[in-house]
């Protein structure tokens, strides 16, 4: 059994908009090995739903993959047949999709979609479907007896975290949470994360977690990626980008986390928003932005760089 269980290689995704097209991914690689937990990070607009909405083949029109080879265990994603990525869906990759608050269906009990998904993607027994479903929401602290309510009848974060318990139960190779807890207040994102961090250990599938808070993936990624203006930027082991990382973007993003309770460190907010991808910058997307920037930065493009196992930067060839 291979160690590698998802390959990305120079994934490109645009929205085929009337205006022309808008590249939001360019030239993504990564692997994500068995059990391993990868985190991808970038500010909002960075490409990070569209990245793996776009590897899952859930990319909804006008966007489109235009490159790049996306292979999980052995099968070509994007070459696969509608009917082959059904059979992979909840079975060995589960989904919870950003703004998982609005995916229940309005009209049935949390109940019976629950036991439907877990009917439809394997549980062939309806009894032991039901107790499942209770075991789902025990699993992201809901009490059970919610099975009978209705999706409206729950706040915004209890449908979220129905919809995390729903793909966390599936048994599937590899969960991909994007933004799973952005409607939970951070008590319950802290414990709802420790619930996942030990099922992930006990259970030791795959995950891909996109989150736009660098902070929260030093306790629970293996591994991080950063994403800036649809390129991968920067990636490496957790505890090397727990360091502060290496790319200026990473730093910045680092920069700009407020102190811990003690911690003598006065934040420092990036300045600049992300570029409109209709007219990136040349060169390095982040130069605008970037304190060390000089003028090679501005009208050269970077080039991916490995500075130790598994820690890769896009920069130039002199720096850093
Ligand atoms: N339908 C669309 N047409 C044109 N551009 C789009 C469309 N949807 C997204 N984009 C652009 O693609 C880029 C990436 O969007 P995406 O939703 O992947 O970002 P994100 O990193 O997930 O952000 P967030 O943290 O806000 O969820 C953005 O610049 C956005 O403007
Ligand atoms: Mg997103």
């Amino acid at each position: 059994m291979a160690d590698v269980l998802l390959t990305v290689r120079g994934l490109e995704v645009s929205y085929l908009t009337a205006d022309g097209p808008v590249r939001a991914v360019e030239g993504v690689s990564f692997d994500l090995r068995r059990g391993e937990v990868l985190g991808l990070v970038g500010e909002s607009g960075s490409g990070k739903s569209t990245l793996v909405r776009g590897l899952l083949r859930v990319l909804e029109p006008p966007g489109a993959i235009t490159g790049g080879d996306v292979h999980f265990d052995g099968i070509d994603l994007l070459a696969a047949s509608e009917d082959a990525l059904r059979a992979l869906r909840w079975r060995r990759i589960s989904i919870v999709p950003q703004a998982a608050l609005n995916a229940l269906n309005p009209v049935l009990t949390v109940g019976a979609q629950i036991v439907e998904t877990l009917d439809a993607h394997g549980e062939t027994s309806p009894t032991r479907a039901r107790a499942r479903a209770a075991e789902v929401l025990e699993l992201v602290g809901i009490d059970p007896t919610h099975l009978r309510s209705y999706p409206h009848e729950l706040s915004g974060g209890m449908r979220q975290r129905v919809a995390l318990g729903l793909a966390l139960a599936c048994g599937a190779d590899l969960v991909v949470m994007d933004e799973p807890t952005t409607a939970l207040d951070v008590v319950v994102e802290h414990e709802l994360l420790q619930r996942v961090a030990a099922l992930q250990a006990q259970r030791g599938f795959a995950v891909l977690f996109i989150t736009h808070d660098l902070l929260l993936l030093d306790a629970l990624a293996d591994r991080v990626g950063v994403l800036y203006s649809g390129r991968l930027v920067e990636i490496g082991p957790a505890d090397v980008l727990a360091r502060g990382g290496r790319h200026p973007y990473t730093r910045g993003l680092r920069a700009a986390i407020p102190p811990a309770l003690g911690e003598d460190r006065v934040p420092v907010a990036l300045d600049g928003s992300s570029p409109n991808l209709r007219s990136p910058p040349s060169g390095c997307r982040f130069h605008p932005r970037c304190a060390a920037a000089d003028a090679a930065c501005r009208v050269t493009e970077t080039t991916r760089r490995e500075l130790g196992p598994g820690h890769l930067v896009a920069s130039h060839e002199e720096a850093p």
